[in-house]
């Protein structure tokens, strides 16, 4: 971004957070980002969010889940909170979560230079692990504070290297004596509003640099396991195979068909093979399917079906199957005279739909008030390097925001 200093002091400010913000954890081969919880990118990430908060003079705090938190006024109830999170998917874009965080801060500085005195403290979250690219479970940080996620399950979780999330956070310095449920946290939030880049085109279509939303489709991450028999890639014949990968490839193709059919999503976006040698059949495979709908009973509808072609084809290829569920987020409906009134304020901003999972939905699932404002993305594109949004429409919402957060907190 690049905007002259003098010209919009508002535009300086969010250039100078994010062009601070970008260089860390971008793969210079591929330019996209590899923030995963607790590694050194994340943890430069917090840095950034510490020093970015003292130099406002708010108050950083990390709560017993890890999350940060930066307060403008004295931590207590009815507090306005606003953020996202600073973790990427494996080469994600720059915007998913940042853009929420970078627009909180700028908010503030807005609101500090147009005088505003808010009668409420105003809070900048950035919650722990959104993405759950390490540990594979979406939004730990909030469903460890909401109590979704149960403690002992979280310090069970693994990372690829079989590093658990207990040990991770010790390596870390961070004690996770306290983890789980946070009633005080949680009580000290009176509404909470996330901003976030659009994760398609609606935007785009309708013309406008910022839109609300109006709920998240029920969506979910089940692990499939196939176990088969390693041998010898030329000398074993068809009929000798047990071949893990050839089942896992029908369910791949049986996904996407009984998705489109529902008009659903179905993703096997990661897998694993065991021992992965180009002239060896494979032992085991594992894949993760992402499965989004709708609604809950076409999900799950979609799922059983999915798993009735991975069991038909590891018949057929006689080849075990196991499928997990690891973890499930049911339809999520924003407060609705929030989302109304936050549209009026925003000159009747569009109201918008989205098949995106988000600590927004985490938090009003456990009945906290919520919001999300979401910013245009030319391209839709996202969970890519390609991610983007201009900078006429990032400072459209961080204007945008600061106008709601001056009217929730005044
Ligand atoms: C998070 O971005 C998700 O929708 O999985
Ligand atoms: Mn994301
Ligand atoms: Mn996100």
């Amino acid at each position: 971004m690049n905007v002259p200093a003098q010209s919009d002091p508002g535009a300086s400010s969010f250039d100078s957070l994010w062009t601070s913000l970008l260089p860390i954890g971008r793969n210079g081969a591929t330019g996209g980002y590899r923030r995963f919880a607790w590694q050194d990118a994340d943890m430069q990430c917090r840095e950034w969010f510490r020093g970015q908060a003292e130099s406002r003079g708010l108050d950083v705090e990390r709560d017993r889940n890890g999350n940060l938190w930066a307060w403008w006024g004295s931590p207590g109830p009815g507090a306005i909170v606003t953020g996202s999170h600073l973790d990427s998917v494996p080469d994600g874009g720059a915007y998913d979560g940042p853009l929420g965080i970078v627009s909180a801060f700028a908010a503030i500085d807005l609101l500090r230079l147009r005088g505003v005195r808010p009668s409420r403290p105003i809070a900048v979250v950035a919650f722990s692990d959104e993405e759950g690219a390490r540990f594979g479970v979406a939004c730990i940080g909030s469903r460890l504070m909401t109590g979704e996620l149960g403690r002992e399950r979280a310090l069970a979780l693994r990372d690829d290297d079989g590093l658990t999330l207990a040990e991770t956070l010790t390596k870390a310095g961070v004690d996770h004596g306290a983890l789980g449920r946070d009633d005080e946290s949680l009580a000290r939030i009176g509404t909470f509003v996330e901003l976030h880049v659009e994760q398609g085109r609606g935007l785009v279509d309708l013309d406008r640099s910022v839109g609300v939303a109006t709920s998240i489709w029920p969506h979910g991450r089940w692990r499939f396991d196939f176990t088969g028999e390693a041998n010898h890639a030329g000398t074993t014949l068809p009929q000798d195979r047990r071949d893990p990968m050839q089942a896992f490839a029908g369910t791949v193709l049986a996904a996407r068909t009984a998705a489109a059919s529902r008009d659903a999503r179905a993703t096997f976006g990661r897998v694993l093979i065991d021992p992965n040698g180009t002239n060896a059949i494979p032992s085991a495979v594992t894949g993760w399917l992402d499965a989004r709908a709708r609604d809950e009973a076409t999900l799950d509808d979609l799922v059983a079906d999915i798993g009735a072609a991975a069991t038909a084809s590891g018949e057929a290829d006689r080849v075990g199957v196991a499928v997990t569920s690891e973890s499930y987020t049911p339809v999520t409906t924003f407060d609705p005279a929030l989302r109304d009134g936050i549209a009026t304020l925003l000159d009747r901003a569009p109201l918008l739909p989205t098949a995106a999972g988000h600590d927004a939905g985490v938090l009003a699932t456990a009945g906290v008030p919520t919001a999300m404002l979401f910013v245009r993305n030319p391209t839709g594109v996202s969970h890519s390097p390609e991610e983007h949004a201009e900078d006429v429409d990032c400072l459209a919402g961080t204007d945008a925001l600061a106008s709601v957060l001056a009217d929730l907190a005044c």
